[in-house]
């Protein structure tokens, strides 16, 4: 994806996500004057969202994209946040920050273990999850969000079932994997560097008919993140068909143009606390 790209895929995913990840900030209740880290911040958007729930926090924002960078300055100075936050150029790898700096490091779509070939921040999160316990002050949180779940497809289950039981639909996590890499086991990666107080809370985006044309689009784009033309070589040839019909925005039979459209996906936030 080149980074214009990348970059739109960013702001509809922040479109769509605004609400569970608004309600997953709210739910740590900052103390007033928190030092956050965000990263991987991309474009800056929970940033902001930060800055809106808790005015007096001061944010550190690390992304490995200089474009990504750029574009959260201005994302953040569009809206007159000028003195309370940082945006860095930085690996996840290489944080260098003092022990005891942060009350929160969050972490939201970064760390699916996978190859670092392919895209992925790290092969496995321990040593990531290691640096951050070090950079977090003893009573402060780490809290790592990772999208959990989606339910787009409604009157079809068998072919959302069908499509989400391929294996691309479930990258990087892969059939030969240790189980333990699913991020579904990210209480354990959390218990075993350490953190008590681990907790597992789920936020849902609802998405509900007669949809508006952004959202309309947002959601195909995001249908089509999910299922990509990787999964069509694993599924029916009748199953990618009927996936199609009902979801191209050109067909007559896209389920996206039903005034009662009801879809849903979900964020999951665990987080755990750190003791030195
Ligand atoms: C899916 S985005 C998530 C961004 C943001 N947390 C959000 O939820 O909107 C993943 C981000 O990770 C960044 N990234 C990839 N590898 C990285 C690395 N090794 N260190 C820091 N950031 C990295 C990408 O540039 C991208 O902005």
């Amino acid at each position: 994806m080149n980074d214009n790209a990348y970059i739109n895929a960013l702001e509809m995913s922040a479109r769509l996500t605004e609400r569970p990840i608004r309600k997953a900030i709210k739910s740590l209740e900052l103390r007033k004057d928190a030092q956050i880290l965000d990263v991987p911040c991309g474009i800056g958007n929970h940033m902001l969202w930060m800055l809106e729930a808790y005015p007096d926090v001061s944010i550190t924002g690390v992304d490995i994209a200089q474009t990504h960078i750029e574009y959260a300055k201005s994302n953040l100075g569009k809206a007159g946040k000028t003195d309370s936050y940082r945006c860095l150029t930085g690996d996840i790898n290489r944080l260098e920050f003092p022990d005891n700096t942060f009350d929160l490091v969050w972490c939201c779509d970064g760390l699916y273990p996978g190859p670092k070939e392919e895209g992925y921040l790290a092969e496995e999160p321990y040593e990531i999850l290691k640096n951050m316990f070090r950079i977090t002050k003893t009573g402060g949180t780490v809290a790592l969000l990772l999208l959990s779940s989606q339910k787009l497809l409604p009157g079809y289950p068998f072919i959302e079932t069908a499509l989400n039981a391929a294996d691309s639909a479930i990258l990087p996590f892969t059939p030969a994997a240790d189980p333990e890499l699913h991020f579904m086991c990210a209480p354990a990666w959390m218990r075993k560097t350490g953190f008590v107080n681990i907790e597992a809370r789920t936020f849902t985006a609802d998405f509900q008919g007669p949809l508006t044309e952004q959202n309309k689009t947002d959601l195909s784009s995001i249908i089509n993140m999910f299922w990509t033309p990787r999964v069509e070589a694993q599924v029916s040839r009748e199953t990618w068909e009927n996936f199609k019909r009902i979801t191209d925005p050109a067909s007559s039979r896209c389920i996206l143009d039903n005034q009662d459209y009801t879809g849903m996906i979900t964020y999951t936030m665990y987080s755990g606390v750190v003791e030195h």
